[in-house]
Parts: structure tokens; sequence; C-alpha cells
């Protein structure tokens, strides 16, 4: 396998570099978005209060994990304790609420895995997903947003790989390919492994915060301003980690045998894992293990039809890197 790859590429490595960034700073949500946002969930609190006395927003996903691009939808977790309501019952309420609120394209999903409410707020011209109880996703959110904070080609990194899955569209989960949040911890994975290292392992490190969800203990290291400046030994440029991103992911990934893990920093075996078969609908293809839920792959949703996709279109990906001069209109170029 490795034979496939030649030792050179013929980007220059700097202006490769300028041209991606150019892409990234693009994708960078302006700042009255921040702005808007913050309008939306004060006048959902307002509503949601007068309804449950002890309810709290939480931002979760793009909008508050630092993987955002610009014009993105805006996740929120509705966090009330000692209900007695299903979360089904709840979003339906919320749903009314929100329709009497004069809120446009309300629609409660309440079948889903994670029952949600949709809407469109016409003050703002936002859309919305309302989640019940989904404190994971919450804390996870808050793990890649910390991940961010210490090495800034972790985001542009992050930025680039969510823009050519649109573009190529193998970002759409219903369809079996993986979510933008895989897509991150794909990343920080990537860059975990790096020698010398651009990122840590968090969650190998002494706990600086921890909490309960359920009954899975999430904790971590998250003083990490102490660790700025912890993958200045690796000198690799964005263009260059592109290129191994999917380099990797083309031609050398094990996909028989292995799991990534940002949890451990390391791989895993599909054998200690238990995802060597398939089981109902969930496949093991492609193997990524959530930091927190460990029994969760996010890789799942990937079938036999899609890995095919996915993998023809890193194959792509990594030639387009290896062979051009100015990669970009390529790589980038809608499906
Ligand atoms: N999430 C999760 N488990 C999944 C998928 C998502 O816990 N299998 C949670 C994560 O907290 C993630 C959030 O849901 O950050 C949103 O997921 P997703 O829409 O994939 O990512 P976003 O970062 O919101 O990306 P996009 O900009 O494409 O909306
Ligand atoms: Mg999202």
């Amino acid at each position: 396998k490795s034979n496939r790859r030649e030792p050179f590429h013929r980007f220059d490595a700097g202006k490769c570099t300028t041209t991606l960034l150019a892409i990234f700073e693009a994708l960078i949500p302006p700042a009255d978005e921040e702005k808007r946002r913050k309008q939306l969930l004060t006048s959902l609190d307002e509503l949601v209060s007068g309804i449950w006395s002890e309810a709290r927003l939480f931002l979760f996903g793009s909008c508050a994990n630092a993987f955002g691009v610009c014009n993105s939808d805006i996740d929120v977790c509705l966090s009330i304790e000692g209900e007695s309501a299903t979360r089904s019952e709840v979003v339906c309420t919320l749903a009314e609420a929100l329709k009497a609120n004069h809120m446009q394209n309300v629609q409660a999903l309440t079948h889903a895995r994670v029952p949600i409410v949709k809407y469109s707020d016409p003050k703002t011209g936002i859309s919305c997903d309302v989640c019940v109880n989904n404190m994971l996703a919450v804390v996870n959110t808050k793990l890649l947003h910390d991940y961010a904070q210490i090495d800034v080609r972790l985001r542009q990194l992050a930025f680039i790989v969510k823009h050519w899955a649109k573009c190529r569209q193998v970002n759409e989960t219903y369809r079996g390919t993986l979510s933008s949040y895989a897509y991150v911890l794909m990343c920080i994975h990537f860059l975990q492994q790096r020698r010398p290292p651009v990122l840590p392992c968090l969650q190998e490190m002494e706990p600086t915060y921890r909490v309960t969800v359920g009954d899975i203990d999430c904790a971590y290291f998250d003083k990490v301003d102490n660790l700025k400046g912890f993958g200045q030994q690796n000198k690799e440029t964005l263009a260059d980690l592109v290129w191994s991103f999917f380099d990797y992911w083309a031609f050398r990934h094990d996909y028989t045998h292995t799991v990534i893990s940002i949890r451990t920093g390391k791989y895993l075996s599909k054998v200690e894992k238990d995802w060597t078969r398939r089981i109902g609908n969930e496949c093991h293809l492609i193997c990524i293990e959530d930091p927190f839920e460990v029994s969760h792959d996010l890789g799942r949703v990937v079938d036999k039809h899609s890995i095919r996709v996915l993998r023809d279109e890193f194959r792509r990906a990594a030639r387009i890197m290896q062979q051009e001069v100015n990669p970009c209109p390529a790589l980038f170029e809608p499906y």
C-alpha cells in the first residue's frame, strides 16, 4: 500500500497554505452572527423559563465548539431536571409554544433517536434545533472547543476538511457518510498522531474537569491555556497537514482492523471493541470511537455502498494534493 505515495508533492507549501488560509478566513462567521445568535438565545430563554421554571439552555455543536462556519444552524440543548414528561412530550410542548410565539417552520421530530424541535426565528433569520437533556453533546462540545485552543492548525484543518466534505457531498449522515462531528474527531486524532505531535491527548492527562452524565464519567485536563505552544516542535504547514490527512485516509488507514480513538490518543483494535460484525443496521466499516460514549462508533452510519463513496473521495483528494501545483480548485470542486 505504501508504495502508492510518491515522496514529493508538486504544490509549494507556502503558496498552498496561503490559499487554504484564505478559504479558512472566508468561512469564519462574521462578528454580527454571534450577536444574532445571542438575541435568539435570549428570546428562547424567556420562552422556556415561562413554561419550565428550572429550565436551562446550553449551546452545543458548531456554534459553540469553534468549528462552526458562517450561516450554520445553531444547536441548543434544553436541560430540565426532575421533569416527569418524556423528551418527546417536552418537544411537543415547546413546539406549540414556539408556534404561538410566531416562530417559523416549527417542526417537532418526536420519533428521532434524539427528539428535536426545529424552527427558524424571523427576527434573526437563524434556524435552530433544540433537543432535550442531551448533556453529553454539551460536554463533547466543550472538549472539542478546548482542543481548538491548543494549536490553531486544528481549527484550520477541520474547517478545510468540513468544507471539502460539504463540497463533495460526503457530510450527509442520512446518506451514509460522516457527520461534521466525526470529521472533527478524525482531525484531532490525526494531529495527536503526528511526530512530533500537534495535539496532546487531554483525556489521558490528570483531570481538571469532571462531570457525570447519566452513568458516564467525563473527565479530562481542561487547563488548555497551559498547553499553548504544545505543538510548536511540529513545523508542518496547513498544506502539509491537509495533504497528509487525505493521504492517511486514502492509503494508510487500516480499515479492516483499527479504530481511531481520541480518548486514548491511540489506535484500538476492532476486536477489543467487539466491532467486528454488523449488528442490525450498524456497520463498522470505518471506526471512530466517541470520546465519552465509548460504545458509540461514529462510523456506524457508513454502509457497504457509502464506504466506497467515502474512500473514493479520500483517494481523489489525496491524488489532487499529490499531483496538482495548485490543488485547491479541484479539491473543492462541487460534486
Ligand atoms: N453529536 C454527538 N454525536 C453524534 C453527532 C453529533 O454527540 N453522533 C453532537 C456533538 O456535540 C456535535 C453536535 O452534536 O458537536 C452537532 O453535530 P454535527 O451537526 O455533526 O456538527 P456541527 O459541529 O454542528 O457541524 P455543522 O457545522 O455541519 O452543523
Ligand atoms: Mg450543527
